[in-house]
């Protein structure tokens, strides 16, 4: 299927979109790669799983800035994966950023409640296992 990359942002203790991008990227057979760690991604990708949360509304700056600075060039198209309380805002905005830059993104995604990790991990993992 090409390359596959998962980055996501994860900032609580919890690390919950941390633990939902492993998932993904165990059943994607690829390593899960902290923007945090890693702020720019230079290797070209036919799918980045990109992923992250809302905290008081709004995603993580680190993440905003991650997407904006994504090169369409290097990207195929994007697939995102999300977790929070009850919002879904970091997807819709992510999507925006995105679509804007002229990178194709899915409209499906994933999603995980923050209270629901533990039970989400097996149906993360298979949906990795659907891009590899
Ligand atoms: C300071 C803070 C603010 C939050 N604000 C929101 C919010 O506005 N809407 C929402 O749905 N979830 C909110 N949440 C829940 C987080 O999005 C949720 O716990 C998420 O899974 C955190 O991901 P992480 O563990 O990978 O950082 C908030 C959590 C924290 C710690």
């Amino acid at each position: 299927m090409g390359t596959i990359a998962v980055r996501y942002c994860s900032k609580t203790k919890m690390g919950n979109t941390r633990r939902i991008a492993e998932a993904i990227a165990e059943g994607a057979e690829v390593t899960a790669v902290s923007i945090l760690d890693e702020p720019k991604l230079t290797e070209k990708t036919d799918l980045l799983l990109l992923g992250g949360a809302p905290y008081a509304n709004i995603m993580a700056p680190e993440l905003r800035e991650y997407a904006e600075s994504l090169d369409p060039a290097l990207i195929g198209e994007v697939v995102l994966f999300t977790t929070s309380n009850w919002s879904r805002r970091t997807v819709i905005a992510l999507k925006k950023i995105l679509r804007e830059k002229g990178i194709t993104v899915a409209d499906s995604y994933f999603y995980a409640h923050m209270l629901q990790i533990e039970s989400k991990m097996e149906a993360a993992k298979q949906f990795g296992a659907k891009f590899r």
